[in-house]
């Protein structure tokens, strides 16, 4: 069982510490893929592909997937690209395991907040369901701006909380169902606690926005998924 340490972001959100969330991704990665499948009921394959669609109408040569754990998001954006170079890149050495086994070739051991990489290395960069988990979504933006082109474009994929009514009907699933469901299938339900209580504190929609253009970004877009349960966000490094 991983013991939660947190921090606290730029954003004033209560954070888990870096180390924690590390190790809460090792514990799960051998059940990542599963769990993802049965949680979304086959969804989360049609929101990577709607991302990787977006990416392919840019026509990038060289793309960065962060946060790429398992790769789902890096080997859609491969397939929609097949002329361009992919690297994944994740601070998790176990998840990358099974991105290099189901076929993702370049893969990097990297902190989202200090990235390895040169300045304008990458068409476009990418991160699905991972940005939200990072000490400082302030200071990831940054990275993955910095490691881009002049005009180069960022994409961020990630739950959010849906609208109106179905934001009461959404959260009893969220913070009770979820768990339990998620504990029986991966034997970790408090990872699947902290994922519910990251959603809740994670930008969505307009506040997204102000965060891509406080870190730099313009031409800001996005639209929602699955009634509002998912946010696919994108803007151009200005
Ligand atoms: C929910 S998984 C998402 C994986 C994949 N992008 C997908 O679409 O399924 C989140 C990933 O973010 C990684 N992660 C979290 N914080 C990170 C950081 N600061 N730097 C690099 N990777 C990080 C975790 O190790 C984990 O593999």
């Amino acid at each position: 069982m991983v013991e939660r340490q947190t921090v606290q972001n730029s954003g004033g959100a209560s954070r888990e510490a870096p180390e924690t969330v590390r190790r809460m991704f090792e514990e799960i990665a051998g059940r990542y893929d599963l769990a993802n499948r049965l949680l979304s009921g086959g969804m989360d394959h049609l929101w990577r592909r709607r991302a990787a669609e977006l990416v392919a109408g840019w026509r990038p040569v060289r793309i960065l997937d962060l946060a790429t754990g398992s790769g789902d998001l890096a080997l859609a954006v491969a397939s929609a690209c097949p002329e361009a170079g992919v690297v994944g890149a994740d601070f998790c050495e176990a998840m990358l395991e099974h991105a290099r086994v189901k076929g993702l070739r370049e893969t990097v051991v990297a902190d989202g907040c200090a990235l390895p990489f040169a300045e304008a290395s990458f068409d476009v960069v990418t991160v699905g369901f991972g940005l939200r988990n990072m000490e400082s979504w302030d200071r990831a933006l940054g990275e993955m701006r910095r490691v881009l082109r002049p005009g180069g474009r960022v994409l961020v994929l990630d739950f959010a909380m849906p609208p109106g009514a179905l934001r009461w009907l959404y959260r009893p699933y969220l913070h009770h169902v979820l768990p339990r469901l998620a504990g029986w299938i991966t034997g970790r339900p408090e990872a699947y606690r902290y994922l519910g209580e990251s959603i809740e504190q994670f930008p969505s929609g307009a506040r997204m926005q102000q965060l891509l253009e406080h870190t730099g970004y313009g031409e800001v877009g996005w639209e929602f998924l699955t009634g509002g349960v998912v946010g696919l966000y994108w803007g151009r490094k200005v």
